[in-house]
């Protein structure tokens, strides 16, 4: 199939939006579009026009095209050395406020990120009522999380203290039910959909490398306002925030951001 041209691509995202609410101009487009055309190969449709028509008249082809596009990769406990950072500050911040703590995965996708929180918080704080908001712009992925199995390459870092929630199986690993009580799922939008409020923690990991500066720096704001005072953000290994004090975050330590206690406030970020 021969690459569209500008306007092609323009008007298809422009419908594209006006079906679904997402915004493709606002995710780096190299990357994008490269994988929309490997998708209309897959497909096999003969031109732009037909892959537009496809996914755009139907609705279970766009969401098989959609889930697609959404790069679901994952896995438990990625980056160990950084959860040992956060079972630090979860054991001596957050814990010794002594009530259960609000977190917000953003862009959990298959759940390994949330299930590792879980773990975590359970182990300092066991039994307590704490609550993972667990958010996604793909519902399969969602699905998929609820479920708790992850396969052998998600479950190949389960640190040893760990071993108690995960049950292994023959293709990977369960989570034990007492893990589940804590998470709620919903689809969610992080560049269109209101946010909530108050977390004590958000992790947002490997999502928003696929968006450009502008959607970034404004979900950045958006992740300060949703934060309480003193609450942190934990972001991916190859991300940073470079204007972080701009935004008001302290960074006290690589991939933690902390909403300082006296805060500012973004208007028209909210
Ligand atoms: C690479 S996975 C990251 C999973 C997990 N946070 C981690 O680090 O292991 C990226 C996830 O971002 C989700 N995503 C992409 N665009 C999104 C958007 N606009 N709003 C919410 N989630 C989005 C994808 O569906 C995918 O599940």
């Amino acid at each position: 199939m021969q690459a569209p041209n500008d306007i092609q691509w323009l008007t298809f995202y422009r419908k594209f939006r006006e079906q679904t609410g997402i915004d493709f101009n606002l995710y780096k487009q190299n990357q994008l579009q490269r994988q929309i055309l490997m998708l209309a190969d897959q497909r096999r449709v003969e031109d732009f026009e037909a892959l537009s028509r496809l996914v755009l008249d139907n609705r279970d082809e766009q969401v098989w095209f959609l889930d697609r596009l959404a790069i679901n990769v994952t896995e438990l406990f990625r980056n160990p050395e950084l959860w040992r950072d956060l079972e630090k500050l979860v054991k001596n911040e957050l814990v010794p406020q002594g009530r259960g703590i609000k977190a917000w995965s953003a862009g959990c996708s298959v759940g390994a990120e949330a299930y590792s929180l879980a773990a975590v918080f359970d182990k300092f704080s066991p039994g307590k009522f704490h609550k993972i908001h667990c958010t996604d712009i793909d519902s399969s992925a969602l699905e998929q999380a609820k479920k708790g199995h992850f396969n052998r390459m998600e479950a190949r870092i389960i640190p040893q203290e760990f071993d108690k929630y995960f049950v292994q199986t023959d293709d990977g690993a369960e989570v034990v039910p007492q893990l589940k009580n804590y998470l709620t799922f919903q689809k969610h939008n992080l560049l269109a959909d209101p946010y909530g409020s108050n977390y004590d923690l958000i992790v947002c990991r490997n999502v928003l490398i696929y968006f450009v500066d502008e959607a970034k720096d404004q979900i950045f704001r958006r992740f300060y306002n949703a934060l309480r005072p003193g609450g942190y953000l934990f972001i991916g290994s190859s991300e940073r925030i470079f204007n972080n004090r701009d935004i008001g975050f302290e960074c006290p330590k690589p991939y933690f951001y902390m909403k300082p206690c006296e805060e500012k406030v973004w208007q028209n970020a909210s």
